[in-house]
């Protein structure tokens, strides 16, 4: 679709005042639906994480176990009654988004089993809400952080200080927390999503003025982008990188979260079950993040993809799309079809060149920066022991002798090449690379 001023933020479901979060925190369910605020308002008491061998982890184990099988036994509900509002569309995903997980991971693992399944109570009407919404029928970035909190003071404007997250696994603070500085990063974010919509509705962006005034827009946009980049780093005082790697990540996973040997999710009831998207929710399905990209013109597509003689290979960044609301991914596709790309413009106009390359750096920095993050939160915690707190001495000589072994080598890897491909395609798009 190419650039139309007709078209406004409204229309995919973004507020200028909150960007990709509702403006209020999403309605309760129906009474009809009683059944999964009742199950999803005791999990966190009853559940724990079933590979969590802890003597209060196994004494949980029967309520658990009868938490799971009261599931199996519900009905099927019909979903109609939430088409009449959306926002009961989004809280049904949610719920049904976290029990799933909840469901999944209070399993104890088993082991020789090839798949783990969803029963048709869950699976079936979160298919179907999941269609409706365009997006996975599985735990997303939406639902924990977008949909997932309430006012402080209801009276008050929405801000990251007037937010309290509702729903976490762990129980712990530490992952509030968590979710807590996402989501002021996306508040951070809407007025980059301003900018945006600016220039997307200039008249005639070649014009003295509109050049001025995106030189200006640019040079918000960089500290915009920098303060995006302060707020995640603020995440290190606040979510211990223990609990977060062994009590909080491993909910997060979805079918293919630790690799083939770990059982596959199969959707009870669900149509063409193996073709879902079940990756479990991530960072990478930030709007606003994909948003400055395809503002900025940084291409994430993986190098031979770009050739046209080869066969087209799907990234990481555009398949996490598919995980956002369909409103949003829509947005991100009419950003990848400007009438004249803010790059393009930089290129043409000498004027703007620095601005540009200096919200193109911002963005590199935050990748940088967030890459540090995720090495001490997931990389460096791989090789601690699940019940000994990080920093202790006999934790330090488990993480030796681990790393020794070689038994948690391979994930950090395979998240650093992931990292560092966002990271150098960033610097990519840098003008004074191109000229
Ligand atoms: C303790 C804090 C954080 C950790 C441990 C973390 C971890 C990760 C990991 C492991 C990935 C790789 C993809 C995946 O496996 O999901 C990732 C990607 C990503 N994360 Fe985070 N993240 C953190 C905070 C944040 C925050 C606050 C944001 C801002 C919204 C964010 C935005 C992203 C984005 C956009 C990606 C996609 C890769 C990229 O754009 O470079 N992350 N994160």
């Amino acid at each position: 679709m190419a650039q139309s001023t007709t078209v406004s933020l409204s229309d995919f479901d973004i507020h200028s005042d909150t960007g990709l979060l509702p403006t209020r925190p999403l309605p309760p369910l129906p009474t009809t639906y009683a059944s999964w605020t009742k199950a999803l308002s005791d999990a966190s008491r009853v559940l724990s994480l079933g590979e969590d061998d802890s003597k209060e982890a196994i004494a949980k184990r029967g309520a658990s176990e009868r938490w799971r099988s009261d599931i199996r036994s519900w009905p099927i509900l019909d979903t109609t009654e939430l088409t009449k509002d959306v926002s009961l569309l989004k809280q049904a995903h949610r719920h049904l988004a976290f029990l799933v997980h909840y469901y999944i991971h209070s399993i104890p693992p088993c082991e020789g089993t090839a798949s783990v399944c969803v029963p048709a109570p869950l699976a079936v009407p979160l298919a179907e809400v999941s269609r409706l919404l365009g997006m996975a029928p599985v735990l997303t970035y939406a639902d924990t952080v977008l949909w997932n909190w309430e006012f402080i003071d209801p009276s008050a404007p929405l801000s990251a200080e007037n937010m309290h997250i509702t729903e976490v696994f762990s129980g712990t603070d530490d992952e509030r927390q968590f979710h807590a500085v996402s989501a002021a990063t996306e508040l951070r974010g809407v007025e980059a999503i301003r900018i945006i919509d600016d220039f997307n509705h200039l008249a005639s962006p070649t014009s003295p003025s509109s050049i001025t005034k995106l030189n200006a827009d640019l040079a918000r946009l960089t500290s915009i982008i920098e303060d995006m980049s302060d707020i995640i780093q603020s995440v290190q005082p606040v979510c211990d990188p223990h609990v977060f790697y062994w009590q909080i990540r491993p909910w997060f996973c979805g079918s293919d979260g630790r690799g083939p040997e770990t059982p596959e999710w199969v959707y009870e009831g669900v149509p063409r079950a193996q073709q879902l998207d079940l990756s479990g929710p991530s960072g990478g399905q930030s709007t606003t993040i994909h948003a400055l990209d395809a503002f900025l013109a940084v291409d994430h597509r993986p190098r031979a993809a770009k050739d046209a003689s080869s066969a087209p290979t799907e990234g990481f960044m555009h398949r996490m799309r598919r995980y956002m609301p369909g409103r949003h991914r829509a947005f991100l596709e009419y950003l990848d079809d400007p009438a004249v790309s803010v790059r393009e413009l930089a290129l043409q106009v000498p004027q703007l060149r620095d601005s540009y390359d200096a919200a193109v750096m911002a963005l590199k920095r935050m990748r940088d920066l967030h890459m540090r993050v995720v090495c001490r939160y997931i990389v460096n915690m791989s090789r601690t022991h699940r019940h000994i707190p990080s920093g202790c001495p006999v934790s330090a000589m488990i993480a030796r002798m681990e790393t020794e072994r070689g038994l948690r080598g391979t994930g950090g890897n395979e998240l650093s090449i992931l990292l560092k491909a966002t990271r150098d395609s960033t610097k990519r798009a840098l003008l004074k690379n191109s000229l």
